[in-house]
Parts: C-alpha cells; structure tokens; sequence
C-alpha cells in the first residue's frame, strides 16, 4: 500500500493524493484544494495545535498511552536513578551520553560560567517589594542578555553554544538571587567544587562567608527532580521557546519567553496551585466534597491531567518515590495523606476515569519542595531550571533544522467586514 492519503474535497469534486510521511500530512499540501482560482485554499484549523505536529524532534518521546518517557531514546527511569542532572543536560544538548572526558568538558564550562555578571544583583533590588520569584527570574533571563550582545549571533555555533553554557550556568544562581533578595538577605555568589543541585542549595542556605554542606540525600534528591524536569518535547513554554526562537531572537530572550509560559498555572505553574488546593483542602475527611466540587465544574483538581499522558505520569511515578526519600530526611509532609486520598478516590471515580486524569508531574513534586523548606512560589522555579536545558536543547535542534522558517499562524477571520470610519461625535 502506498503512504498517500486520497481526499476528494465535495466542493469541487476534485480528487487529490497526498503523500503520507512518519503518520503525517503536511497541512500546506491542503492549500492546493481550491473552490476558485482566487480562493486561498484550505487552511487546517486546530486551536491549541492538539494535532499538528509543529516540528521534528529527536529530543524527548513521550507515549503518554503506556506513560513512557524516553530522553534521546534513554528511558526516564534510568536516567533518574544513575544519570545527573549535568549528564542529562549533555545527552539533552549533544544526542549522546557523554564520555568522562566530554561530561569533565561540560561541567568545566558550567562552572566557568556559573556566576552572574556583578550589575545584575541591582535588578533584583528593582523589584516590586515582594515579588513573585517567577516574576523576578523572567527578567532576570532576559536583562542577563544585556550583558552579551555577541548572542544575537545566532548563526555561529560556538556563540550559541557559550550562550547554552551561560544560561544553564546561572540560572541557579538567578534564581537563588531572586529568592535571596526578596528574603532581605545579601546574595551568595557560586562557589566553586560543588554539584549543580548542592550549589544552588548553597547559594540559598549558605550564610555569607560561612561554610555549607548540603544533605546529600536532599541535594541527591534535587538532582533527581531536576533530571525529570530537564525536558519534556513539545509542551507550552518550548513552544514558546521556538517560537521566539524562530525570529531569530537571541536565546536570552527565547528563555525568557519560554519561562513566562512556564509560570502559568495549567503549565509549571501548577506545581505550586498544588500545594495552594492541598492546604485549602486541609484534611483527609474534606477530600470528597472536593472531589465533588470539582466534578460540578467549580475548579479543577490541580497535578491532574495531560495533554499527552492519558496514564499515569513517568515523572509522578519517579517522584513518588523520590518523597521516600526525602521524607525520611525531613520528616512527612502532613499534606501527603491529603495527596493520597485525592489520588485514590480520583483513580476509582467515573469522571476521572472517564477522562483518563492521572496525576501528573506537578501533583506530588510541591509536597518535596516544601518539605525541603521551599516556600510555594519558588516550586515553579524549581522546574525552570533545570528545563533551560531542555528548552536549549530544542532551540539549538531547531535552528539546525532546515525546516525551519518563522512561525507564523493562520487564522479564521470572524470579524466585522469592511466597514467606513465613523468620526467619533457621530457614534
Ligand atoms: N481536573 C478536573 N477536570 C479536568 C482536569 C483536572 N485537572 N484536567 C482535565 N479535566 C477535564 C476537562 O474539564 C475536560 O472535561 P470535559 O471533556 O467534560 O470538558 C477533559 O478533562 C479534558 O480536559 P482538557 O482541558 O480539554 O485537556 P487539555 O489537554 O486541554 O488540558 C491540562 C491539559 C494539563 C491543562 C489539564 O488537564 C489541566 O488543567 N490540569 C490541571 C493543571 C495541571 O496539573 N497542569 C500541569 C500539567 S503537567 C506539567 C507540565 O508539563 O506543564
């Protein structure tokens, strides 16, 4: 059998064959479908690009039927266990796990780069009084560009790939200010010889001056939650990291960009809404009528559900275990037997069921971070940082890709027709 697709468009009773390639068609093939020669042709129309396949990747696979998750064909599992989170970040940039002499390369520049330019320190100052972390690291990204011009270069491959460097470098120091600053504390620059989980732990920790070891199996744990948050193919914020990519924006500003998207609450901003419904909720006995309320309608179990994953979540899965861990460190959140009730009343009820919600990455993820002492708005930038790996991983892939050109979007215009300008004493 051929890889074509017959379509007969009823219009015109013309009939067009159109070749099949990796289980797609390309959508402007659709074009060549006219009802007159001044037609535009035929548009495909997909709000929230549900079907269409904006790009290829050789990054991420997701099977969210069998809850699968692979980066470059490594399952997500064993990288959790065996990989760190600076290894992944090799694999993610580079297709390949790195060898002893390529990771030492790699975690050489990562540290060479690490601290921050001295004047940015002033922006955080600049901030509102208490400002949302997010909030503060969004301009944190794209004030750091200001410091390198060279990065409008986006065409040299060693000027990108410093950039890579600089972004994932600090980014845990960005963030550590942000948090640091709205504390009222003086910021702690990056020290040397540390993991990249066990530096950031120390530039919030440390006092000034002052040694600080972090607990290993928490800086073991941070790692881990870093690995699984490293990249997750074609999701909101690394749309919006192409997308803005795909103008030639210089990176700093794509992460930037990439970032915002990632604050909002139905992306990685849900990590902290979590933790919000699961104080609101309170008590184990109040999970029921939640439940209920959320089946009226009147607001959503937040960590569930999936644009992809219609199984369980890889990434809950590794997390669930990851809190073990922690717990035995820290003691048990209280909050978990709430997380645990929720999880297993939705798993029986119809209405989840129905519409395979399973709890996702964010659902139990909120309830480490605070058990590591880590205030809820700083939870969606604990998923931000390590995710510049990914989001550099795909901007990088992206403008290799001969196929790529700027995005740009079509619409279905629905409004008004051409109509004359009214002067405004006589509307
Ligand atoms: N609670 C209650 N109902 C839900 C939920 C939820 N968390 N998620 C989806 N539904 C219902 C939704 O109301 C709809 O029902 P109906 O068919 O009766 O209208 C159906 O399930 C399909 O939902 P959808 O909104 O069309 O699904 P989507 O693919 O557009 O949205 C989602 C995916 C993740 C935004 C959504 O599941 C959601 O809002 N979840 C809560 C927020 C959350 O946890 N986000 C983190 C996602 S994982 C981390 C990341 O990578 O960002």
């Amino acid at each position: 059998m051929p890889d074509t697709l017959t379509i007969t468009d009823n219009r015109t009773g013309k009939t067009y064959e159109l070749a099949v390639t990796d289980g797609t068609i390309r959508a402007a093939e659709l074009r060549q479908m006219k009802t007159s020669p001044d037609d535009f042709g035929l548009l495909s129309y997909d709000p929230a690009l549900v079907n269409t396949a904006a790009c290829r990747s050789r990054i991420t696979f997701i099977d969210g039927d069998n809850g699968v998750l692979r980066y470059r064909g490594y399952p997500i599992e064993q990288l959790a266990e065996q990989s760190s989170f600076l290894e992944t970040a090799a694999l993610l940039l580079d297709g390949e796990l790195p060898d002893r002499a390529a990771l030492d390369a790699f975690r050489a520049a990562i540290e060479a780069h690490r601290e921050p330019p001295a004047r940015i320190q002033a922006l955080f100052a600049g901030l509102a009084e208490d400002p949302h972390p997010m909030g503060a690291l969004i301009a944190a990204f794209g004030a750091l560009g200001t410091y390198y011009p060279e990065a409008r270069n986006i065409q040299d491959a060693e000027v990108r790939r410093r950039q890579i460097h600089r972004i994932i470098a600090q980014a845990p120091a960005l963030a550590a200010y942000a948090a640091r600053s709205r504390r009222g504390e003086p910021i702690v620059p990056p020290a040397a010889g540390l993991s990249y989980a066990g530096g950031f732990l120390y530039m919030l920790h440390a006092a000034p001056g002052k040694p600080y070891t972090p607990h290993p199996v928490l800086e073991r744990a941070l790692d881990v939650l870093f690995i699984l948050h490293a990249d997750h193919e074609q999701n909101c914020s690394t749309f919006a990291m192409r997308s803005v990519g795909s103008s030639h924006a210089d990176p700093y500003s794509a992460v930037a960009a990439a970032a915002a998207a990632l604050y909002g609450p139905l992306h990685g901003g849900a990590n902290e809404a979590v933790l919000r419904m699961l104080r609101a909720i309170g008590t184990r006995d109040r999970v029921p009528a939640f439940i209920e309320s959320v089946k009226k309608g009147e607001g959503r179990l937040m960590g569930f559900g999936h644009r992809v994953y219609k199984s369980y979540d890889p990434r809950a899965r590794m997390i669930k275990q990851v809190a073990d861990e922690v717990f035995e460190v820290t003691g048990r959140n209280p909050l978990l037997e709430v997380a645990q009730e929720l999880e297993r009343i939705a798993l029986q009820d119809e209405y989840f069921v129905s519409r395979r919600l399973y709890p996702n990455v964010d659902f139990y993820s909120g309830l480490i971070y605070e058990a590591m002492g880590f205030p809820a708005d700083m939870f969606t930038v604990l998923f931000a940082i390590p995710r510049t790996a990914g989001w550099l991983a795909q901007w990088e892939e992206m403008l290799r890709d001969p196929d790529t050109r700027i995005v740009r979007p079509r619409q279905i215009y629905a409004g008004a027709p051409r109509r004359d300008y009214v002067p405004i004493e006589q509307r």
